[in-house]
């Protein structure tokens, strides 16, 4: 329950609002081995603790990465931190993106906005074993281009004939050329065989719970779904209930869930 210190070593603005902390131990620990779509508690002294995912690579923990978008106080102070500060870190928490448990079949993972975050140690993980597994595509939506994430980093993506990639935005200003609509329009352009497909998708819950449906429409199963879930956290262990969302919390059982199991609490309001 106690944070650690940790330095900040870079800090790389991503779009005007969204940045990205890459962060070392301050007291001489060695890295911090994580897993896929695990989150950190990072605490902004005197202010408080937040919830952001490991944005980096699994393969290599001794740099901790995390994305985060700046829209209240804890965030908003952090976007203001500087390389050299120290922030407080608990964790890695949560369940994680089932990358080990489906080789051979073919994967899509969706991404709405900064849901790409949680999702980029799966894709890095994807692609450091790429032969493990069949078709692999990313679809991702952002508001605009300018709200586009990793957009170096797609490009490089989308150079690889191992992977499709798919961007699209909801307004295409500033002579964007490429895809507008939502994402989930994309789900019927990607080429995967849907009876042994898993999904994994990431980002609004509105983002997701349309994307399950038109994943099903082209027949990918509920129980090869995957989606990662966000609720007011406080302890990140399970004591205080913060996080509850049906019989499960969130941060202890999620935030990764198969979709089947969540499904009939996401109907319900006020869950
Ligand atoms: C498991 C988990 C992983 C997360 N991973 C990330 C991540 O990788 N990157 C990231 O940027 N955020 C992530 N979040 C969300 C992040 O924790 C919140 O944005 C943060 O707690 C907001 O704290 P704050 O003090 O800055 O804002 P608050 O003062 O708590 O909120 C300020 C305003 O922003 C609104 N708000 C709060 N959270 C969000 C949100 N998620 N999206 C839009 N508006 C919001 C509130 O309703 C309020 O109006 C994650 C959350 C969870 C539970
Ligand atoms: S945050 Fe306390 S139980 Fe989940």
């Amino acid at each position: 329950m106690v944070p650690e210190p940790w330095r900040i070593q870079r800090v790389r603005r991503e779009t005007e609002d969204t940045f990205t902390v890459e962060l070392e131990p301050a007291n001489g620990q060695q890295g911090l081995p994580f897993a896929a779509g695990q989150f950190n508690m990072l605490y902004v002294f005197g202010l408080g603790e937040v919830p952001i995912s490991i944005s980096g690579d699994p393969g290599a923990p001794e740099r901790i990465l995390h994305t985060t978008r700046a829209v209240g106080a804890v965030t908003q102070a952090m976007s203001r931190l500087r390389r050299g500060d120290v922030v407080g870190l608990r964790g890695p928490f949560g369940s994680t993106w089932p990358v080990n448990e489906f080789e051979g079949s073919d994967l899509v993972l969706v991404a709405g906005g900064i849901g790409l975050a949680p999702l980029r140690p799966a894709l890095y993980r994807i692609l450091g074993r790429r032969g493990e597994y069949g078709r692999v595509a990313l679809l991702y939506g952002a508001r605009t281009p300018s709200d586009v994430l990793y957009f170096k980093e797609l490009k490089e993506w989308r150079g690889q004939f191992d992977l499709e990639v798919h961007v699209t935005v909801d307004r295409g200003e500033g002579g964007w050329r490429g895809n507008v609509g939502v994402v989930t329009q994309l789900i019927s352009r990607a080429s995967f065989d849907a009876a042994s497909t898993v999904a994994m998708v990431c980002g609004p819950e509105i983002m997701m719970r349309f994307s399950v449906a038109e994943l099903a429409n082209r027949g990918v199963s509920t129980t090869n779904m995957f989606i990662s879930m966000e609720r007011n956290m406080k302890c990140a262990v399970g004591f205080c209930g913060h996080c509850q969302f049906g019989p499960t919390f969130i941060c202890k059982d999620g935030p990764v869930f198969r979709y089947d199991r969540v499904e009939p609490f996401l109907r319900l309001r006020e869950v």
